[in-house]
């Protein structure tokens, strides 16, 4: 598959698909379903400073043409994840990139202090979709700002790569998008999920038991690549793109709208293997485009005019 071969941040990468955070565990638990070393790369679930239990459920809800869900960032904390994921995941030739929360910068910061002296990991990714809860519950995700000051604070520790992820719920990206680059961080990724709500008429009652959840799936994919358009023309670090691909041509056409790799999160839920087969799949596109490298699709939109 060298057709696809890539680099992300200096990673080289088999191929630009990746399984997104919180759709794939810690990568071992699809490990009897596929062979992980054929991945791209792989998104841990979010870890924080101390474990999280999660909302109640129900926690997950099929939407139209999407899914919802409110997890609530359950995770066993990155201290258990050092000591017992990541000694199995070493046994795999497979970039990891370890997804990172808090509610406060230190949090953060902690979370990447304790993965530094860890082996096993090629870079991090910044989930900044939380409240700050020193700054009174502003998102670190909805204000330039906040997310500068974060973002400036991780990067003096991080030695690795570092992968800041930005939320959808903002009216505009670019100042996001601009003020992750310029604190530092060496590449985004885009999307995280839509902020959403899913009633049950006959009760009353919110579908999922902590009430509002994060949309994710084919429903979202066109909003997803205008974003990741947007995002890419506004800054020169690599943009990874997802939301919502599901086959080989949802994956070129996020390459086409300008990202040098991509994500795939909840087209795991109905195929486990999805990740390895949209690869198989945009391998074979860009052997029909007849094109020697998958990198010659990144950032070719054709427009007659400017998008407005
Ligand atoms: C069940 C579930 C859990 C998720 N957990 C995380 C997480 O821990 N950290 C994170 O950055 N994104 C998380 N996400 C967001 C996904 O990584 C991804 O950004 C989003 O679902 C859009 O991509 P998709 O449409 O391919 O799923 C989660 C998504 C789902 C569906």
């Amino acid at each position: 598959m060298s057709r696809l071969a890539t680099t992300l941040c200096g990673i080289p990468l088999k191929n630009p698909v990746i399984a997104a955070s919180g759709t794939f565990g810690y990568g071992l638990e699809f490990a009897s379903l596929l062979d992980l070393n054929k991945l791209g790369g792989l998104c841990t679930k979010g870890l924080s400073r101390e474990p999280i239990a999660g909302n109640p459920a129900p926690r997950l809800w099929e939407a139209e043409a999407g899914m919802m869900n409110s997890v609530g960032l359950q995770n066993v904390g990155v201290r258990a994840f050092v000591a017992d994921k990541l000694p199995k995941l070493r046994h795999y030739r497979v970039p990891v990139f370890a997804n990172v929360f808090g509610y406060a910068a230190d949090d953060y910061a902690e979370v990447v202090r304790v993965l530094e002296d860890a082996e096993g990991i090629a870079g991090y990714e910044l989930n900044v979709s939380c409240p700050n809860v020193k700054q009174g519950g502003i998102f670190f995700s909805s204000d330039p700002a906040c997310l500068a000051d974060l973002v400036t604070s991780v990067r003096r520790i991080a030695k690795r790569p570092l992968m800041v992820k930005l939320s959808p719920n903002v009216a505009k990206i670019e100042p996001l998008a601009q003020a992750a680059a310029d604190a530092g961080a060496d590449a985004l990724s885009l999307v995280n999920t839509f902020l959403s709500l899913a009633i049950d008429a006959k009760t009353r009652r919110p579908r999922l038991g902590n009430g509002f959840g994060g949309l994710s799936g084919p429903a979202v994919k066109p909003i997803a690549l205008r974003l990741v358009y947007e995002a890419s023309r506004a800054v020169a670090i690599p943009v990874i793109g997802l939301g919502g691909i599901a086959n080989g041509t949802d994956a070129a056409e996020f390459l086409i709208a300008g990202a040098q790799a991509v994500q795939v999160g909840t087209a795991t839920f109905w195929d486990p293997r999805a990740p390895v087969r949209i690869a198989r799949q945009l391998d074979r596109f860009v052997r029909d485009q007849r094109l020697q490298s998958v990198r010659q699709l990144i950032g070719t939109l054709q427009l007659k005019q400017g998008i407005h």
